[in-house]
């Protein structure tokens, strides 16, 4: 994080002016912020705990589940739920970022991130929870539900923006992206998702099958008998990835002095 994002999050903790702390209303939770909430597991199925991560210091491995869509138990956090039960069942660790029904900016290529490199010149909450997030993760999941053969437009506002500014964040770390749709455009949506990754040095972890699933309520995902072991297949190959990544140890590749950047303009 850096040191202007630190200042942001202090800003917002500073006791309002001339009333006591014991006067202050209790914060209210946000609700499109489930990750790791205090306790352990999500909120509100409670089924769902982390693993207990006692490793005597030993740092315990976390996969980002990013919820692109409005539904906070949906179709997409139910899919999302069987890969984080199954990595669980790896002693993995999971935090889920909700993007919830707030407005979402989009990116209006201003480039100061590029020229300031303090990422987006737009420090609202979501942004600055999915830095956070991201930069602690180790891989990461970003799930979307199918609208009009693409992902939901307010994700890929966000994904724009953190992947424009700070994709430093999350490069070579292992990603997949998954959809849920009602009938069709899947295949659509996970390409366009998949080049967030493509474009940023991140493995792209792979399952038995293109990663969606389908229906229009959580209980019709359910019924969806393969793409939940489309899931599972998806998060057990994550921990694989993971923990060859861990084993190996290997430095990351240097990369060359000066990037090239050759436009198609004649
Ligand atoms: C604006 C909008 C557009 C949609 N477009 C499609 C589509 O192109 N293809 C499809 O199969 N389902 C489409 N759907 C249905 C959703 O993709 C589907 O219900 C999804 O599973 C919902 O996931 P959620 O419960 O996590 O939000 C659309 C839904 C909405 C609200």
């Amino acid at each position: 994080m850096t040191a202007r994002f630190c200042m942001l999050k202090q800003c917002r903790l500073k006791p309002v002016h001339g009333r006591s702390q014991k006067r202050r209303p209790a914060a209210r939770p946000r609700p499109f912020l489930l990750y790791n909430p205090p306790g352990g597991g999500y909120r509100p199925v409670v089924s769902l705990q982390n693993p207990v991560t006692d490793h005597q210091g030993a740092h315990a491995m976390n996969v980002l589940l990013i919820n692109g869509s409005p539904h906070k138990n949906g179709c997409v956090f139910t899919a999302l739920s069987e890969i984080a039960e199954t990595l669980h069942k790896q002693q993995i660790e999971t935090s889920m970022f909700q993007l919830g029904t707030q407005p979402v900016r989009g990116c209006i290529a201003c480039m100061k991130c590029r020229e300031k490199g303090e990422g987006c010149v737009f420090k609202d909450e979501l942004y600055v929870e999915l830095c956070r997030l991201a930069k602690q993760a180790d891989g990461i999941i970003v799930g979307s539900p199918v609208y009009y053969g693409g992902p939901n437009g307010s994700l890929c506002a966000l994904l724009d923006r953190f992947f424009f500014s700070a994709s430093a964040l999350v490069e070579h770390k292992p990603a997949a992206a998954i959809v849920s749709c009602r009938r069709g455009g899947s295949t659509a949506a996970f390409d366009r998702l998949n080049k967030y990754f493509t474009i940023s040095q991140m493995p792209v972890v792979s399952s038995q099958y293109w990663n969606g699933v389908h229906g229009r309520k959580p209980e019709d995902v359910l019924k969806d008998l393969e793409g939940l072991q489309i899931m599972r297949t998806l998060a057990n190959n994550m921990a694989w990835m993971l923990r060859m990544q861990e084993k190996a140890a290997l430095p990351l590749p240097a990369p060359e002095a000066a990037r090239q950047q050759t436009n198609f303009i004649r």
